[in-house]
């Protein structure tokens, strides 16, 4: 039999790492991409877990980790995690920067979709994560591009839900709150920011990217076979409350 396949897009770090790590543990082959350099950590072993560096914003590049990942068993999972921040209110927004967070966050998530749901509708088995983030529900000061692309990114899970739920396909997404990594370290160190989602969080502390991982293993299990279409925030809290821990 061949084995079970999960892709895993920006897993040389933070989250992604989290998540090709969970799904190589719960037995799933894993073709990881980033476009940095693979972690040390990770282990290329054939037939089990592959890194492709590629770049998400090349519009070829999801059809060659469709096949890439294909040569490795059945793509039964996509999780589309790449994703870049540094968006600013819109009247400082420039085209470059509007279309390239959206592209990243968003327009690749579209196409590595699309590149895989065939084999999918094909097995009429298949899941679909994307990770969006509570700031695609939840206005905050100054990320108007990456807000966009995040809440875009729950329409479309809901869209795909519909569309491919007959095929045996779920398709749901992962909101995260504040979770430690490289994409959060700057921003944590500004006490605005900090006291904002810490004091706000009634768990009062940041989130692991392993505890984010953990979610999106269940949604791509069969313990989560009747959840389609959903955002599940994973944030300790703090977007059902937003309530004021002390002060
Ligand atoms: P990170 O910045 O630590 O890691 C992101 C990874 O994506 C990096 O390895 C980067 O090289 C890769 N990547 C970015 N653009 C790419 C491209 N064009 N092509 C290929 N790879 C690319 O970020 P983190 O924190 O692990 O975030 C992962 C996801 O979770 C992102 O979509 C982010 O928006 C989302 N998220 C993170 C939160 C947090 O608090 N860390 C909160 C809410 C959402």
């Amino acid at each position: 039999m061949k084995p079970r396949v999960a892709i895993v897009t920006g897993a040389a770090a933070g989250i992604g790492t989290a998540i090709a790590a969970r799904f190589l543990a719960d037995g799933y082959a894993v073709m990881a991409v980033d476009r940095a350099t693979r972690p040390e950590d990770f282990r290329v072993e054939p037939g089990c877990s592959a890194f492709l560096q590629a770049d998400l914003a090349d519009k070829a590049v999801a059809g060659e980790i469709a096949a890439a990942a294909s040569a490795l068993g059945t793509v039964d999972a996509l999780i589309n995690n790449a994703g870049i921040g540094g968006s600013r209110p819109v009247a400082q927004t420039d085209d470059d920067s509007w279309e390239k967070i959206l592209d990243v966050n968003l327009g690749a998530a579209f196409r590595l979709s699309r590149a895989v749901l065939p084999g999918m509708i094909e097995r009429g088995k298949g899941s679909i994560v994307h990770i969006a983030s509570i700031f695609g529900e939840v206005g905050y000061r100054g990320t108007a591009a990456y807000a966009a692309s995040k809440a875009a990114l729950a329409g479309l899970t809901r869209q795909m839900a519909a569309d491919y739920g007959p095929a045996g396909i779920r398709v749901n997404a992962v909101a995260p709150g504040l979770i430690e990594t490289a994409m959060t370290a700057k921003l944590l160190q500004d006490p605005t920011y900090r006291d904002l989602m810490l004091n706000s969080t009634p768990v009062g502390r940041t989130g692991k990217p392993r505890e984010v991982a953990g979610v999106v293993a269940f949604l791509c299990s069969d313990d989560a076979s009747f959840v389609n279409g959903e955002t599940i925030a994973v944030d300790g809290g703090w977007r059902a409350t937003r309530m004021k821990v002390s002060g």
